[in-house]
């Protein structure tokens, strides 16, 4: 072929002085070059600092084996791992987050969310930690710590009302059924203690499947253990845990 000046490797065969001359990408090109190994470099340094090594960190950390010989964090039940699903399908990582922060970052300790703060160790067992980032209600990393009775929840759950005046969290009353009481012989499994000014006339109000497992996960939210890594700092909000 006679025409080799549109091949960018090979030289051309000779310039207007007849002198051989190897063909550069013209200035512009060589700054848009410049430009996108720029944007790459910042794009790989990024994914490494913010995502593959945190990533190992916290992968590479296992369940700890406690003072008291329990491991930590322990496996949830079955129901419990019911319950997580739950809780994302309803949203409530809409309104909760699940992280107690350092004294450094807001008064959650002051707030009585936790006796400490999160660390990673916290998420071991979580394929999918909720962490959330809205607080229209307190943060539950802590909850089943915080408020261990099981009828407190399906109470709160059917009518925040009735244990949290003015509360302004929606009720979740689809999540109970009622029972005729007529009839019956035994009392319905997860029957709901309502207070008498609440209670449903000639009814139980019963929690289902649903609420019995969501309320197993709310409970298995409990962080008071002291660990290895905040061990040193004492337990106590006022002193301040990092
Ligand atoms: C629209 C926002 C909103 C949504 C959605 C929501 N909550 Fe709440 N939640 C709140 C607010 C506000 C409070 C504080 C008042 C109260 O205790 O009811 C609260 C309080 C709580 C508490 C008591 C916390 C404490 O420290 O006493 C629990 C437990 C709770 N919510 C669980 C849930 C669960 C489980 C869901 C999902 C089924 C959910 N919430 C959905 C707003 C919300």
């Amino acid at each position: 072929m006679s025409d080799t000046r549109s091949h960018p490797d090979g030289p051309r065969p000779d310039d207007d002085d007849g002198r051989q001359v190897w063909l550069t990408p013209p200035e512009s090109m060589q700054h848009s070059l410049f430009i996108a190994a720029g944007v790459l470099a910042t794009v790989i340094a990024s994914y490494v600092g913010l995502v593959a090594i945190p990533n190992w960190q916290v992968n590479r950390l296992e369940p700890v084996m406690l003072d008291n010989g329990e491991t930590y964090p322990a496996e949830r039940s079955e129901l419990a791992q019911k319950g997580k699903d739950v809780y994302i399908d309803l949203g409530c990582v809409y309104c909760h987050s699940q992280q107690v922060r350092q004294n450094d970052f807001g008064g959650d300790l002051s707030r009585g969310w936790g006796m400490r703060s999160s660390v990673p160790l916290d998420y071991t067992r979580e394929e999918t930690p909720v962490l959330g980032t809205m607080r229209t209600g307190p943060d539950l990393r802590n909850i089943g710590g915080r408020q261990p009775s099981r009828q407190w929840h399906y109470l709160h759950l059917y009518n925040p009302r009735i244990t949290s005046p003015g509360s302004t969290m929606p009720p979740f009353r689809f999540l109970f059924d009622t029972v005729p009481i007529e009839g019956r012989t035994n009392v319905p499994v997860g029957r709901v203690d309502m207070p008498e000014e609440h209670s449903v006339p000639g009814h139980y109000v019963v929690a289902t499947d649903r609420a019995r497992a969501l309320v197993e996960y709310l409970l298995s939210l409990d962080h008071d253990q002291t660990l290895p890594e905040n061990a040193n700092r004492g337990t106590d909000p006022e002193q301040v845990d990092r």
